[in-house]
């Protein structure tokens, strides 16, 4: 082989090194510290119907998520919301919420994520900061129901004051 053409042949397998490192695994949207003090959205409650999302669950939103849901396009980047899922017993009567099982997160952030439509997706399990219940690969399982079946922007809920 001429030198010119091994020389090219580097410089190709150098490309394709980087272009893999850039295509590499998806960074996981950050634990939201803070979260409770930020907007409550909503409650819902679930039954047995919901798998694992049995329970009742409140959604808390950022403020730059709050800004997407009073505007009428997309959410603005940096947005993050919650959704807080609880186990329930029944104390005579009254539907009281106990551990919490864990929470869903969605980040906004257009370029990072942009095989999800610009939302990351992440859960972290019961009181844990850092256990996750699954990595990035699954998220467009996540999105795939947002997408298809959720409001604007993928979003299912709505605010009101
Ligand atoms: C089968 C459909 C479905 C799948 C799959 C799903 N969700 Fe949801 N998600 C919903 C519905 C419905 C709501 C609205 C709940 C309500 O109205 O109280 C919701 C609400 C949310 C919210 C609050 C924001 C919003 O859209 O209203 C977050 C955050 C969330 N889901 C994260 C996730 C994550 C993370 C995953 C993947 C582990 C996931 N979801 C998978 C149906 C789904």
């Amino acid at each position: 082989m001429k030198p010119h053409l091994l020389a090219g042949l580097a410089t190709l397998t150098a490309l394709i090194c980087l272009s893999q490192a850039a295509a590499g695994p998806v960074e996981e949207p950050a634990y939201p510290e803070g979260y409770r003090r930020w907007t409550h959205v909503l409650t819902g409650v679930s039954d047995a119907r919901f798998n694992r999302y049995e329970g009742l669950h409140n959604i808390y939103a950022n403020p730059k998520a709050i800004k997407g849901y009073k505007s009428s396009g997309a959410f603005p980047v940096g947005s993050v919301i919650v959704f807080d899922l609880f186990e329930v017993v029944d104390n005579g009567g009254a539907t009281v919420a106990t551990k919490r099982k864990f929470i869903d997160v969605m980040v906004k952030d257009s370029k990072r994520y942009a095989a999800t439509g610009g939302w990351g997706y992440t859960e972290f399990l019961g009181e844990s900061r850092t256990e996750r219940g699954f990595t990035q690969d699954k998220a467009p399982s996540c999105h795939g129901c947002h997408e298809a079946k959720g409001g604007r922007d993928a979003v299912f809920t709505s605010f009101k004051d």
